[in-house]
């Protein structure tokens, strides 16, 4: 059936990495490249059926029985960034909560800093950190959980299989620590058939973080929520508490990156993703003014905005790199009759924060639009390994990364406030 092949190619989302500089120099050294990073797997992490963040971490011994593919270092030219950090996650939570509750803006204190970031100007660059995002290689066995908080009381068993469901990925630093990067991958065991006790949940809360409205695709489809009115006309409170009371999306990726900033205390961290975990990846970026690249991830825009997260004075550190043949961050996977409907999905948002690569394969390698196009190892096989023409066309690597200025989504809806006619 469908929506089972569907699980497994849609479920990528949540991943961290870890990596720091090292003592590697280019062969011509020039002082404004900053040297090469090299990444080695640290640890993995997933989120147990109780919402917890685990860690588990991964020793040499350990990185020697991962079974396919043994390579687990990646090497990442960096770059100089800018970015934007609020005073502190205390202060950026207190101006969340009083938008969310009250509707009163807050100005936040930004601190604009120049830190490194991966190169995205560079097409090796993203096709090493879209492996990063790939965990479905590596399989260890019975790895030991550990929740943060008791670290060194508790085991947990916990299952480690690439499509099971719920966020999950592995966390990647340079040997001196100076760079971590977390990749994430897969959520919602929802997300396109699975099971298991998040499941039901996380299919909710991204129908209602990446669908118009309560996932109201047409009059067959049970919603969501009920803050739909005649008409298209939807009610915009109604929605952000419907968001509120039920969403551990956003939640969870804040836990993650606190423990991991208590593990890497010095650390630079960047945040990568495919799919739903590159939407996490990148709300986390807005939050903590950290690196983000993501893969085929749907549009977060609307998230960020419905999740009343204060936006710093620029998204730029984030980039998306997707290509137009799939459905899903192109937002055109909502019909009735798709395969995101055919899954319990509406996914219908398409604009994005920050900075978009977009490959057009459509036109130019003729791809057809297609879900199957979504999953990392068909960007990592057929799109990334090879130079791509059009840029080469013109002198550069991979297409030029561009906001997505004057980006439309749900235009056929009008929201507002439609309190329930008594
Ligand atoms: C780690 O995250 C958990 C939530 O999963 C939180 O309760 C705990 O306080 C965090 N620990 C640290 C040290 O940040
Ligand atoms: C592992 O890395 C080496 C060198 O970095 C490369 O030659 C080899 O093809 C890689 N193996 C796999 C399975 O990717
Ligand atoms: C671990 O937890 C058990 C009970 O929960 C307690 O008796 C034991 O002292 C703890 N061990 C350590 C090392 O904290
Ligand atoms: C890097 O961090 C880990 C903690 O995850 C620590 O065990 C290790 O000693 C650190 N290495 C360096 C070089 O600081
Ligand atoms: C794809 O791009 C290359 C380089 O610009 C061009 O030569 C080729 O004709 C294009 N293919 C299609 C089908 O448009």
């Amino acid at each position: 059936m469908l929506p089972t092949a569907l699980t497994s190619l849609l479920v990528s989302i949540l991943g961290v990495f870890i990596a720091g500089p090292d003592s590697e120099h280019r062969p011509q050294f020039d002082p404004s490249i900053p040297s090469l990073l090299k990444l080695e797997l640290r640890h993995l992490h997933a989120v147990s059926p109780d919402a917890r963040v685990l860690f588990s971490d991964i020793s040499i011994p350990h990185s020697l029985r991962v079974q396919g593919n043994t390579n687990t270092s990646y090497t990442i030219q960096p770059r100089s960034i800018k970015t934007y950090r609020p005073p502190s996650f205390d202060a950026y939570s207190r101006a969340r909560t009083r938008s969310l509750r009250f509707g009163q803006s807050e100005s936040l204190d930004w601190g604009e800093e120049d830190i490194l970031g991966p190169d995205v100007e560079r097409r090796e660059v993203l096709l090493e950190l879209a492996k990063m995002t790939n965990n479905a290689y590596v399989e260890p066995e019975d790895p030991a959980w550990y929740p943060l908080d008791q670290r060194w009381n508790t085991s947990h068993r916990f299952g480690w299989e690439p499509d099971a469901d719920g966020f999950r990925g592995r966390v990647f630093a340079t040997p001196d620590n100076s760079t971590v990067v977390v990749s994430i991958k897969g959520t919602s065991a929802g997300l396109f058939g699975g099971g298991g006790p998040t499941a039901k949940k996380d299919k909710l809360n991204d129908n209602l973080l990446f669908s118009c409205c309560c996932a109201k695709v047409d009059w067959t489809w049970t919603p969501v929520c009920g803050c739909y009115r005649n008409g298209w006309k939807c009610d915009q409170t109604c929605l952000e508490r419907a968001l509120i009371d039920d969403s551990l999306f956003y939640p969870i990726g804040t836990n993650l990156y606190n423990n991991l900033t208590y593990m890497y205390p010095e650390s630079n961290i960047w945040i990568i993703g495919h799919s739903l975990g590159g939407a996490l990846a990148s709300l986390l970026g807005v939050t903590f003014g950290s690196p983000v690249v993501t893969f085929e991830c749907p549009g977060e825009r609307m998230a960020a905005s419905r999740l009343h997260l204060p936006s710093p004075p620029s998204t730029h550190h984030i980039t998306h790199v997707y290509h137009t043949a799939d459905p899903i961050p192109m937002g055109t996977c909502n019909g009735v009759l798709s395969s995101c409907a055919l899954g319990g999905y509406a996914m219908e948002s398409r604009c994005h924060l920050g900075k978009s690569i977009i490959y057009d394969t459509v036109s130019n390698l003729t791809w057809p639009v297609d879900i199957r196009t979504h999953g990392i190892v068909n960007v990592i096989e057929r799109l990334l390994s090879e130079p791509w023409a059009p840029s080469v066309e013109v002198g550069r690597e991979v297409p030029e990364a561009k906001a997505e200025v004057d980006c439309v989504e749900c235009y056929s809806w009008e929201f507002g406030d439609f309190p329930v006619a008594k």
